[in-house]
């Protein structure tokens, strides 16, 4: 199959749409990462997302709204806590998990009686759902268990001839995926830390909630169970920014004749003057924006990457939710 890259545009959205209709999936931007699209309502269209990205079939998707009302099309009731969020942050990069709606098909969420639904900020991503005229089922543009795509050009490079078109737009302004809460328990529970982060959430609600943090343990989200986000070289995670043990890990990997670079914020380039370093920008939300794509283009020129995050906010923990799978839970 040829896959066309078309800047997302009145016409290439007449495209999108018609593609989506007719059971195919279209690659679009939204602010978090890129996404994989299909009708909601198609079975036959879901099943090709799971070929396309091969991901297993229990993981279940987000449905994306361009209108809060649609959340009506797909859960069967709206918890108070949950209303109170939708208000609050949608459109934004949150999903809340609520009881689903028979009409949502089982392939859509895995067979949970649960449904994922999410209305972006992005407002190329709202324009393509709203042309399509329905809910748009998609995960991450990406093979599973590769970095997810922030980029039309990280899109292409894992389905190229796999599906027909990838709608081009901004580079994602966040760079990791959403916030993903459960309102379907007594306690909402944050299942996938992002950018809304649990105090906003509390400060909200007025009260606590829970944050799933034993990955292994509570299966509440299937997709935490997966390895995720893996880049094709090996990778090592420092969380306290000691210089000495950082060199001294580059020197060994160098030792072994390999080459190592180090991945770290602006701020912390001066420590390793001489080495293979990649500058992550200032703040916890410029690392978070080039993350994905960094790692992409850091696998084509080195063999092993050490990353460095030492940052102490709340978005930082979403952020270092990441780079724990990106380093496949290899600490330094
Ligand atoms: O930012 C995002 O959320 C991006 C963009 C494209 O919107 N999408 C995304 O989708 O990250 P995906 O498929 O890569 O991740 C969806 C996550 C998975 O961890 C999945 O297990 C969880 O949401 N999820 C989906 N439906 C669920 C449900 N009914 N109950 C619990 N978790 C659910
Ligand atoms: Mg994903």
């Amino acid at each position: 199959m040829e896959t066309l890259v078309k800047k997302l545009n009145f016409f290439s959205l007449k495209k999108a749409k018609r593609l989506v209709r007719a059971g195919q999936l279209v690659a679009f931007p939204t602010e978090t990462v890129y996404g994989l699209g299909a009708s909601v309502f198609n079975e036959e269209a879901i099943a090709k997302i799971f070929v396309a990205k091969g991901r297993p079939q229990d993981n279940p998707l987000i449905a994306h709204i361009a209108d809060k009302k649609d959340v009506l099309l797909l859960a069967s009731s709206v918890p108070p806590d949950a209303k109170k969020i939708i208000d609050a942050f949608m459109p934004g990069s949150i999903t809340v998990v609520l009881p689903k709606k028979p009409t949502v098909p089982d392939r859509a969420t895995g067979g949970l009686d649960t449904v994922a639904i999410r209305m972006p900020a992005s407002k190329e991503a709202r324009r393509f759902i709203a042309a399509c005229g329905t809910p748009i089922v998609a995960p991450s543009a990406n093979t599973s268990g590769r970095p997810s795509p922030t980029t039309a050009e990280e899109v292409y490079a894992d389905m190229n001839g796999k599906i027909p078109l990838i709608l081009k737009g901004k580079k994602c302004e966040v760079g990791i995926e959403s916030t993903v809460v459960d309102f379907t328990g007594d306690i909402p529970v944050v299942l996938r830390p992002g950018i809304v982060t649990r105090s906003e959430i509390e400060a909200v609600l007025g009260k606590k909630i829970e944050v799933l943090t034993d990955t292994t343990q509570k299966v509440n989200s299937p997709g935490v169970r997966y390895k995720h986000y893996a880049p094709a070289c090996p990778c090592v995670l420092n969380l306290d920014g000691n210089k000495e043990k950082i060199v001294a890990r580059y020197d060994e990997i160098k030792a072994e004749g390999k080459n190592p670079v180090i991945m770290c914020l602006d701020g912390l380039k001066a420590d390793f003057v001489g080495l293979n370093v990649f500058g992550m920008g200032e703040s916890d939300k410029d690392f978070a924006h080039n993350l994905y794509g960094a790692l992409r283009e850091l696998e084509k020129k080195y063999d092993y990457i050490i990353i460095v995050w030492n940052a102490d906010t709340e978005f930082a923990d979403s952020v270092f939710n990441r780079l724990e799978r990106v380093a496949a839970h290899n600490l330094l």
